[in-house]
């Protein structure tokens, strides 16, 4: 036993135990041994919604969530955004370094090479309803790859996970520029691999009859910041349903979808739809008081705020700030900043949340952007699920290599009834005999 521990007395019993801590945590399973008599099951953790535990151990982000730091593999995510490609990120994310140029070359040209969809995989997108919302249609998509790479369900072989994780990463901008443009009545555009990622996906977006797309550079460097600053973010909904789902060993097709599904709530990375939809409701200005009254007094909730990490800044809001201002250079100023600026304003004065340290988080001002772009809300949160496909791959590798890690289970406290029988039937009809039993 190492050098700090704790020593917990159970009061029921008058005895005393002594817990190691390793850098500063207990494993639950230890506290298994304090039971009040030996057919005692023992004592548990009870920690709905994981408020209080950590599920894994993890070499791939770092958030303070006090002091509003997030870093990747140690890199803090302004330097980041500021010097790196998302490819570059990515690669970083999944190998623990950034990539030299001949990695990076190599990198890019596997990518490349994966960023067309089978013929099979365009016809099931094409049969969705007209009015699909664009993120049902990216979870069952990506669902659907498994029934093209059978070979994916070999989780154990590291050939083959690098084959898919390469094929989900270089498939996703494609699925989603195919659930863009369906959702809009579109003929579908097939990738362009003289571009970069995020210039080639503003072609499968945006292109129409010209016979070469040429990116904004401004635009796609933009995108290409939100993208890294949505890479990944530890232990989140989203993460913790790909460990949990991969942890069955279900192929990585099946577990990103589940992924992509948590994703897609309100209160994950759905919030920058619904950011939107509050900004429209809103109105104007002059109307926000009234907005943050009706917050206050729990009627509605104000998105795009709060975290459960980040109890300061969130970084990647305040990097978003600054995309924002280069994007409006090229589109013009979206008038729903104005709405957006005076929200924060007064919410940043406001005893409700500064009390609850209520502070923008990444969704506030994303949407703002994206509508900029010309993105409809319902794709939102689609773009979100393109990066953070990166840091899911991450997470699952990471999980199928630690070998303290097994199918996900966890326990539950039981409070329904106690053990008890169907009576006798009071209809002599109904008797087994009477039935013919
Ligand atoms: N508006 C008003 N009050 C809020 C908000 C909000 N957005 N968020 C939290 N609170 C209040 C909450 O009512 C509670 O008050 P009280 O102590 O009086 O009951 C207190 O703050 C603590 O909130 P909580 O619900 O216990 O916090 P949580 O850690 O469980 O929830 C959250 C975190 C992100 C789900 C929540 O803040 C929220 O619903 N925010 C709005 C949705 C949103 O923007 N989500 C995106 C999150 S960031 C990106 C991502 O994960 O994809």
């Amino acid at each position: 036993m190492g050098n700090e521990t704790l020593t917990i007395t159970d009061n029921r019993t008058g005895r005393t135990y002594t817990i190691p801590l390793t850098n500063g945590n207990i494993r639950t399973m230890d506290l298994r041994q304090i039971r009040k008599d030996p057919d005692d099951f023992g004592v548990m953790g009870y920690d709905p919604a994981f408020m209080n535990t950590a599920s894994c151990r993890s070499a791939i982000t770092f958030i303070d969530g006090d002091k509003g730091i997030l870093q990747y593999r140690g890199y803090p995510i302004d330097e980041l955004a500021e010097k790196c490609s998302f490819l570059e990120v990515a690669y970083l994310l999944l190998n623990g370094e950034l990539p030299n140029q001949g990695e990076l070359q190599e990198w890019e040209g596997t990518i490349r090479h994966h960023t067309m969809i089978h013929e099979t995989t365009k016809k099931f997108l094409e049969g969705f309803r007209y009015d699909a919302h664009p993120m049902s249609m990216l979870i069952s998509t990506v669902a659907a790859l498994s029934t093209v790479y059978h070979e994916a369900r070999n989780v154990h072989d590291a050939k083959i996970r690098r084959l898919q994780m390469a094929r989900l990463i270089a498939k996703m901008p494609t699925i989603a520029a195919y659930c863009y443009r369906h959702s809009l009545g579109f003929p579908y555009v097939y990738p362009d691999n003289d571009l970069s990622y995020t210039e080639n996906f503003m072609n499968m977006l945006w292109k129409m009859v010209e016979p070469k797309y040429h990116a904004n550079p401004i635009m796609a460097k933009a995108l290409d910041v939100l993208f890294i600053l949505h890479a990944d973010h530890e232990q989140n909904c989203s993460a913790n349903v790909m460990r949990s789902a991969g942890s069955s060993q279900a192929d990585p097709y099946a577990a990103t979808a589940a992924a992509a599904a948590a994703l897609s709530g309100p209160l994950h990375g759905g919030a920058n739809e619904e950011v939107l939809r509050m900004l429209d409701e809103i109105g104007s200005k002059d109307k926000v008081p009234a907005y943050v009254e009706r917050v206050k007094k729990g009627d509605v909730k104000l998105m795009g705020f709060g975290h459960r990490v980040y109890k300061n800044y969130d970084p990647r809001a305040r990097i978003i700030k600054w995309t924002a201002d280069q994007v409006f250079q090229v589109t013009g100023r979206n008038q729903k900043l104005d709405i957006a600026l005076e929200l924060e304003r007064i919410a940043l004065e406001d005893e409700y949340f500064i009390k609850r340290k209520l502070y923008p988080n990444v969704d506030f001002y994303s949407g703002i952007i994206y509508q900029a772009m010309g993105f409809k809300p319902e794709v939102f949160t689609v773009l979100f699920a393109i990066p953070r496909t990166v840091g899911w791959l991450a997470q699952w590798e990471e999980m199928l290599n630690d070998n303290e890690q097994k199918i996900a289970r966890p326990r539950q406290v039981y409070v329904g009834a106690a053990e008890r029988h169907i009576p006798p039937k009071t209809n002599a009809a109904l008797e087994p005999a009477a039935i013919g039993a």
